[in-house]
């Protein structure tokens, strides 16, 4: 297959503050094409959901779109209508949470709630509704399909309420689903089998946009990786490339903190310093007063991203 699914270029999202604008989201320009699980990877704060809310049309107040183009199989979604962005949400393009409990009403039976997505997005009865309803949620992994769908979401457990939004989300075919961070309220075995099923889908022709701040979910299933620190994308390659050989110092902490958690070392190592408030961020690179190969260049200029071995290796660091 040719073409791409999802198409970035130069996002700026911005939230309009009392104490003055915050740029979440700098000049992000990123792609997923076809069959691809594509990944964003990055501290707390960084702008991994901002990006992803942009793209659905779902940043909220204050916060807006400034500029950039987004494009969905090649058409342009940036200013169109509420009504086109909520008929393409769902249908063209879903989006899963970390926590589904705040995304799943709780006072309606989950049956209910995947046929209603099928009800706003098709023609189609209620009674067909039903069962295709129930033919998603036995994709998805559900057993015991018809006593579950009877259930309110309290009655089901965390992996089987993210299992009920992927089927929500997966209803209509999207060509894209977003991801944020949908295994992080999971343990690792659920989270294991919610990765599993992601691979599955895009086997079965969705691509995936994975969010995450854990660098081993990203490993798991992402063909390529972006790395985001401080509102922008800092490094972006394959997924093997960039974690055989991280070209940005804060990739390369990002990895070590990852290996000292699965060590016994018994210390963990983490990237010192903490990420800098977007409001008054230093000059030149972001990532500079946490870096141990800090040049004079670094304090004021901030790099623009440079090749960095491999095609399609880039990394946002002079020292490249
Ligand atoms: N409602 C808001 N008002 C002001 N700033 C916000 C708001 N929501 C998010 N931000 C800013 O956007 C940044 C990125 O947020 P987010 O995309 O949620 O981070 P991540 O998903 O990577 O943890 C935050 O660090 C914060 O500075
Ligand atoms: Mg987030």
């Amino acid at each position: 297959m040719s073409g791409k699914t999802l198409e970035i270029r130069h996002l700026n999202t911005s939230f309009f503050t009392q104490k003055g604008e915050v740029g979440a989201a700098k000049d992000i320009c990123l792609e997923v094409r076809p069959g691809q699980i594509v990944g964003i990877v990055g501290e707390s704060g960084c702008g991994k959901s901002v990006t992803a809310r942009s793209v659905m049309g779902l940043v909220k107040y204050p916060g807006r779109v400034v500029s950039g183009e987004i494009l969905l199989n090649g058409t342009r979604i940036t200013g169109i209508s509420k009504k086109e962005a909520c008929s393409l949400r769902g249908s063209e393009v879903s989006m899963i949470f970390q926590e589904p409990m705040t995304s799943l009403n709780p006072v309606i039976k989950v049956g209910r709630q995947v046929e209603e997505v099928l009800l706003i997005h098709k023609k189609i009865t209620k009674k067909e509704a039903k069962k295709e309803a129930a033919k998603i949620l036995e994709a998805v992994g559900i057993s015991d399909v018809a006593s579950r769908m009877e259930c309110y979401p309290h009655q089901l457990s965390g992996g089987l309420r993210q299992r009920v939004m992927i089927a929500m989300a997966m209803i209509c075919s999207p060509s894209l689903l977003i991801a944020d961070e949908p295994t992080t309220a999971l343990d690792v075995t659920v989270e294991a089998q919610i990765l599993r099923l992601m691979k599955k889908l895009c086997e079965a022709g969705t691509s995936i946009l994975l969010i995450s701040h854990n660098l081993g979910v990203i490993a798991q299933v992402c063909d390529y990786v972006y790395v985001m620190y401080a509102g922008r994308i800092v490094e972006q390659g394959e997924t093997f490339t960039l974690f055989d050989h991280p070209a940005h110092p804060y990739t390369r902490g990002l990895l070590g903190a990852a290996k000292s958690l699965r060590s016994d070392a018994g210390l963990l190592k983490t990237i010192p310093g903490v990420v800098p408030n977007l409001l008054h961020l230093p000059a030149g690179c972001s990532f500079s007063p946490r870096c141990d190969s800090c040049m004079d260049l670094c304090r004021s200029e901030m790099p623009d991203m440079l090749p960095a071995g491999e095609k399609g290796h880039l990394t946002r660091c002079w020292r490249s």
